[in-house]
């Protein structure tokens, strides 16, 4: 080895010797490559080992770098580091009607920074890295789901449903550092971007439009971005599902007034929702609709069979092949829809979440808590909004991967939200002409065009 090395006999040897230590020479130059390949490649599988060591034993640790890419093996820890960039976006909240019947509709007596009664706060917000809602602006249905009256005589829901209106558009900016109002996708990017909570509003129930598509035009001027067709009542656009039994079907569906509506929805950029709608009416709906709608508080009827829950029928009609129109679910954290009495928990709300996925895909799922509109009754583990966490750990350790669970928390929502306003923008830019359709039972306005 050492006389390889050794310069004056190389020198030597090169001097003195032809042929033969040619070959002498080729052979030692092949030894050195060899000795210093072996010495590289020991050095980098060192390196190799050393770092695998590293990655998995101190994952956790690593994980707190963001340019490491790993993920925490601690669910909990995983879900929080998911949804520092996917932080829930929740299709609805019922703060509006707690301001309204806990409060009289006095802003300036909600506290929203000391513990709110039922499952809604700023602290507890904030704990549940919310980085967005819908404002649920909703009024009662009347008693009688075919009361056709009620169809004529609803003017009294607009003016409650302007007050909810108020009350959240109030509330919003009683808390400039915590809400932003919003009103599209941009807006909901750039308020999670500035660290606010994104603030949209939706009405939810055609009851609330007075049954006119006027009203629909004058609630997106002032913000609203979803209408649930129904509530639990049916009205002069669609079927509703009724509550806990069921209801008789009035129109099989949708009217033909309702499709005019939805005309009108798809043309504004005014999401249809679907949640509380009956089956038929979903079905119709989803296949009339240019846009892709949403389900903002529903869960899937095969994990539990309530009505209020969607059966995997109309599951199946979700998404971009033939005959399917895009659409999120936003799972229902209310007890009844989840599960049999006493046994709704964080992983009974994962099965329907994983159900609805198995059926319509991981891209058609989101979160809709229903919080604040469903009394003080609350699944285990998810007993108000700082626990989504625990919800995306429990889908965390299932297998969902953090693109899934951002689809999970926010950017399915998104999605379906711009597909919508894109829907909107090329109906707008054909120049599609607003809706002047009226509910044909009107008698205020006489049905033919009178002299004058
Ligand atoms: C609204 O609430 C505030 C704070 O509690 C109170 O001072 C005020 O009198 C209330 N206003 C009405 C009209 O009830
Ligand atoms: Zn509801």
């Amino acid at each position: 080895m050492e006389s390889e090395t050794d310069p004056l006999i190389q020198n030597g040897s090169q001097r003195n010797y032809a042929h033969d230590d040619d070959e002498h020479e080729a052979y030692k130059t092949r030894s050195r490559a060899l000795i210093v390949r072996a010495t590289v490649w020991s050095v980098l599988i060192l390196l190799f080992v050393a770092g695998l060591v590293l990655v998995f034993a101190f994952s956790d640790f690593l994980s707190h770098f963001p340019w490491s890419g790993g993920l925490p093996k601690d669910p909990e820890l995983a879900a929080r580091r998911i949804m520092r960039s996917a932080p829930v976006i929740d299709g609805h909240i019922d703060l509006p009607y707690v301001v309204r019947l806990g409060y009289r509709n006095n802003v300036s007596a909600v506290d929203l920074e000391a513990p709110m009664p039922l499952q809604v706060d700023i602290p507890r917000l904030r704990k549940g890295m919310v980085g967005g809602f819908f404002w649920s602006v909703f009024v009662e249905c009347p008693k009688d789901s075919k009361d056709d009256d009620d169809f004529l005589t609803s003017s009294w829901r607009v003016r409650d449903t302007l007050e909810q209106i108020d009350s959240a558009k109030l509330l919003i900016q009683k808390y400039p550092d915590t809400f932003q109002f919003a009103t599209g996708t941009e807006d909901i990017r750039s308020s999670i971007r500035d660290g606010k909570i994104a603030s949209l509003m939706g009405v939810e129930g055609g009851h609330q439009l007075g049954n006119s598509i006027a009203v629909l035009r004058q609630y997106h001027a002032l913000g609203v971005r979803y209408v649930t067709l129904t509530h639990s009542c049916h009205n002069a656009f669609a079927d509703s599902c009724g509550m806990m039994d069921g209801i008789e079907p009035l129109h099989w569906g949708l009217s033909a007034l309702g499709r005019k509506l939805i005309d009108e929805m798809n043309r504004l950029g005014v999401l249809v929702d679907l949640s509380h709608t009956s089956d038929d009416t979903a079905a119709q709906a989803l296949t009339y609709s240019k846009a892709p709608v949403i389900w903002s508080h529903s869960s899937a009827r095969a994990v539990h069979n309530v009505p209020r829950n969607v059966p995997d029928y109309v599951l199946r009609l979700i998404g971009t092949g033939k005959g399917q129109r895009d659409g999120v679910v936003m799972v229902n954290f209310a007890p009844g829809f989840v599960a049999p009495e006493g046994k709704a928990t964080v992983k009974a709300v994962a099965n329907h979440v994983e159900h609805i996925a198995n059926v319509a895909g991981k891209k058609r799922v989101g979160i809709g808590s229903d919080y604040d509109g469903i009394g003080t009754e609350v699944p285990k583990g998810l007993e108000d909004v700082s626990k989504y966490p625990a919800l995306i750990a429990e889908l965390y350790s299932r297998g969902w991967n953090k693109y899934e669970l951002a689809g999970l928390t926010g950017g399915n929502l998104l999605r379906v939200f711009a597909g919508a306003e894109q829907v909107s923008r090329e109906l707008q830019e054909s120049g599609a002409a607003p809706v002047y359709d009226l509910y044909d039972q009107r008698k205020d306005i006489p049905p033919w065009r009178q002299e004058l």
